[in-house]
């Protein structure tokens, strides 16, 4: 072990010493069977001095119980026991390097899926990039993903990436260019835009009381009570439609029909429903990245099918009729919002996933530039959290108040975070840590679906 500096000033939770050597901010260093991290060096006349937090020790995850005395002797700290005090995984998913150093990063994929995820940061700080790498990582797993995907940009994970500087950055990371087409599958209610994409449509056949309140939640209690006896009438049909909902709706007395009609009739005119719907089992299949492709949808009709296509997904994951999951939500903030921030369709049902799809194995992974916009209810039940370059207040305070771990200090570090470093923090991290994201083996798409809006390319 080589010495690096002696102690000067102390407390239980970090302590002040004196470095006989260069130090750098965010270096891990070792006192007794202790590791910490210098959170601050400082050059004065009599020397360099560097603050150091304390994160945990061989015995104890804690803090010591008292101060460490001035005069003990700080070490450097070999990656083996920075490895084991942070608790980072040896295998698992493979995210990147943990900074400065050749120490692989890796997720834990059961914790991802039980406790879910969640990508923060500001617009163009790589939230789908870093997300596109967890996918590779499941893909290889056989772990089966269902992305919503508002612009359409993951479509690219079937492609190599073949960019020149990112595969020279490869070398460091000891990954090759691959492209996953075999597993990635594209879905989409619009084919008209995106060609490639087989048709999604879910099952109208006999669809419960409360599907129906799921596609009318603005029903007043007057609606309700014609839809049920619509809902009555049409289930003495051993199938039934949405069609025979509609005539059952037409054939009743109360003037509460005239309202409803024209809902029920927009619903049917959206074309979400068919007989020869897509089967669930189909896009959630071992080794299947299912890419739910919303490019081109308008939004409303995009809430909707996200909060029908997630119910559907929950049902059959708790009858264990598809295997466990992750669902990737991106633009989490538009499905998901915070109360006050708007309404979404699918609100109730990615909080009822975020609460109980721990117990059913289907796991969330929410993306979002906009933190302080998502609902809370959501986001406090992610467990690991990756998060990048954020500059607006708001979503600085929401990131420091879910992430377990972070100050107002990290604050500032989050705001000063280069395209491609991570806080990554959560279970069974002892603390969070800086991490080199990986290059992507495959394309991004993110650059070519800002493109293709203008040249109608599409990969
Ligand atoms: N880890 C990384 N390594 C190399 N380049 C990266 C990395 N992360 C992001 N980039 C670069 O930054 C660009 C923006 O990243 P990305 O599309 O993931 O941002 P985003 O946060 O998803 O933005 P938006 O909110 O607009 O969707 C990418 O096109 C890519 O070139
Ligand atoms: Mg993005």
């Amino acid at each position: 072990m080589q010495e690096i500096g002696e102690i000067t000033e102390s407390t239980t939770s970090s302590f002040i010493f004196r470095a006989d050597r260069d130090v750098e901010k965010h270096q891990y260093v070792r006192i007794e069977d202790v590791l910490a991290q210098i959170w601050e060096v400082r050059h004065t006349g009599s020397g360099m001095f560097a603050h150091a937090k304390v994160i945990g020790s061989e015995r104890r995850r804690y803090m010591p119980k008292s101060p460490f005395k001035v005069g003990s002797k700080v070490y450097g700290a070999n990656e083996d026991f920075i490895r084991k005090i942070l608790g980072v995984e040896k295998e698992g998913l493979y995210i990147g390097l943990l900074k400065d150093s050749s120490m692989k990063v890796n997720l834990s994929p059961e914790i991802l899926i039980q406790k879910h995820i969640c990508v923060l940061a500001k617009s163009g700080s790589g939230k789908s990039y870093a997300m596109g790498v967890v996918v590779e990582e499941l893909m290889k797993k056989e772990i089966p993903v269902v992305i919503i995907d508002p612009h359409g940009e993951y479509v690219s994970l079937r492609r190599p990436n073949l960019d020149k500087q990112e595969m020279e950055m490869m070398k460091r990371f000891g990954i090759k260019p691959r492209g996953y087409a075999k597993n990635v599958y594209e879905f989409s209610p619009v084919c008209g835009n995106n060609r490639d994409a087989i048709p999604l449509y879910l099952d109208e056949t006999n669809l419960t009381f409360q599907d129906l309140l799921n596609l009318l939640p603005n029903a007043t209690s007057q609606q309700k009570g014609v839809l049920y006896e619509a809902y009555k009438m049409a289930k003495e049909k051993k199938f039934y439609f949405l069609k025979d909902i509609l005539e059952g709706i037409g054939e009743s007395r109360s003037n509460a029909k005239w309202n409803l009609l024209p809902q029920v009739e927009q619903i049917i005119s959206m074309k979400l429903f068919s007989v020869n719907y897509t089967p669930l089992n189909e896009m959630v299949k071992k080794g299947r990245c299912s890419i739910i492709n919303l490019r081109g949808v308008p939004p409303h009709i995009q809430e909707i099918l996200v909060s029908l296509l997630l119910t559907k997904l929950f049902e059959a994951r708790r009858n264990e009729a598809i295997p466990p999951l992750l669902v990737v939500l991106e633009e989490a903030h538009r499905y998901a919002p915070e109360r006050g921030q708007g309404k979404s369709f699918a609100s109730d049902i990615i909080r009822t996933i975020a609460s109980e799809g721990r117990k059913f194995g289907m796991g969330l992974a929410i993306v979002s530039q906009r933190a302080a916009r998502v609902d809370k209810n959501v986001l406090s039940q992610c467990n690991t959290h990756i998060v990048l370059k954020t500059t607006n207040p708001n979503d600085l305070k929401a990131i420091v108040a879910s992430v377990e771990g972070l100050d107002s200090s990290a604050a500032d570090e989050i705001q000063m975070l280069p395209v491609g470093i991570a806080i990554v923090a959560g279970l069974p991290l002892a603390a969070p840590i800086f991490v080199e994201i990986r290059p992507r083996e495959t394309l991004h798409g993110g650059k070519l679906s800002k493109i293709s809006k203008t040249r109608k390319f599409f990969v």
